[in-house]
């Protein structure tokens, strides 16, 4: 049985460190593309990664194209094309530029790689995920966009740091859109399967749903030029091992709702089953009537973005 084809739409920050972890943990051979122009740039992180290998002796094939016919027999795509954030900007100031992206991208995994699992980190994510759905017609279990895991691990790390306790050991979830309507559920939340409200106090546990929802821009600022990309980069590659290795993961991701939470229509961050079937279900439970209000007002922030699509 041959390696598993992993293709990564975007030569980019998040794209580099996701074919490193991707060869690290030897998920399977890694091709990156982007645009003709930059197939130097592409080819050559790759050469650079091939020559890293040796050193942990991983053997997977990387390689670059400028030609988006390289996307041909892959069981999987990660896309993080488009453009990322500057100081000052919301991710909804991005819509226009990266629907184009999102187009073009969409039709070419359409005419070269039409059953391949297609990761999306392109923001305004839940946008862009609706969009590309809108132009693929793929069924909805194939298509996910990269945002829960984020938001999750922020939380969960953020955790960590305030008890100074392992971050192994604790468990979130966060739900919603991918802004700052999301929702850090306190409730979930426990380390080692003791209850956070237990061990921090109201104040503190509110201080660290707030940095949760404004971590991706507290990075956007300290960085000065450009937005997060190991964490997105680890984020995407828990999903794409999820899939790759048929591990029934329960990883919130952005996925289609179709009745699910009240939702009806859009992609927004869900508990969400990733195994060889891709999206493979949509964990449910009762929110309360709080969560559920605070639902309801990311899933309007949702909608006005994807009104802003044109879609
Ligand atoms: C972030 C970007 C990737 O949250 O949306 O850092």
């Amino acid at each position: 049985m041959g390696r598993k084809k992993i293709a990564l739409i975007g030569g980019g920050q998040i794209g580099g460190i996701l074919a490193m972890i991707c060869a690290e943990k030897e998920l399977g051979d890694v091709v990156m593309i982007d645009l003709p122009q930059m197939e130097g740039t592409v080819k050559g992180k790759m050469l650079d990664l091939m020559a890293s290998r040796p050193h942990d002796g991983y053997d997977v094939e990387l390689t670059g194209s400028g030609d988006f016919a390289a996307l041909k027999g892959a069981d999987i795509v990660l896309i993080t094309a488009g453009v990322p954030r500057k100081p000052g900007m919301t991710r909804d100031d991005l819509t226009e530029i990266n629907l184009k992206v999102m187009k073009s991208v969409a039709e070419s995994i359409k005419t070269h790689a039409p059953n391949a699992f297609v990761v999306l980190t392109t923001n305004p994510l839940d946008a862009m995920v609706y969009a590309f759905h809108k132009f693929t017609g793929f069924p909805k279990n194939q298509i996910v966009g990269m945002a829960g895991s984020l938001d999750t691990a922020r939380f969960k790390t953020f955790l960590a740091m305030e008890t100074g306790l392992s971050v192994q050991d604790v468990s979130a979830l966060v739900m919603g859109g991918h802004g700052p309507t999301m929702i850090p559920l306190i409730r979930t939340a426990t380390i080692g399967g003791v209850p956070i409200t237990d061990l921090l106090s109201a104040e503190k546990i509110e201080e660290i749903a707030e940095r949760t929802r404004e971590a991706g821009t507290e990075i956007v600022q300290l960085l000065g030029n450009g937005s997060a990309f190991y964490s997105p980069a680890a984020a995407v590659v828990e999903m794409a091992e999820a899939y790759l290795k048929d591990k029934k993961r329960v990883i919130p991701s952005a996925a289609l709702c179709e009745g699910e939470y009240g939702i009806d229509g859009y992609f927004m961050g869900v508990p969400c089953v990733i195994g060889a079937g891709g999206i493979e279900k949509i964990l449910e439970f009762e929110l309360t009537p709080e969560e559920q209000n605070l639902l309801e007002t990311t899933l309007n922030a949702v909608k006005t973005t994807v009104a802003e699509t044109g879609i």
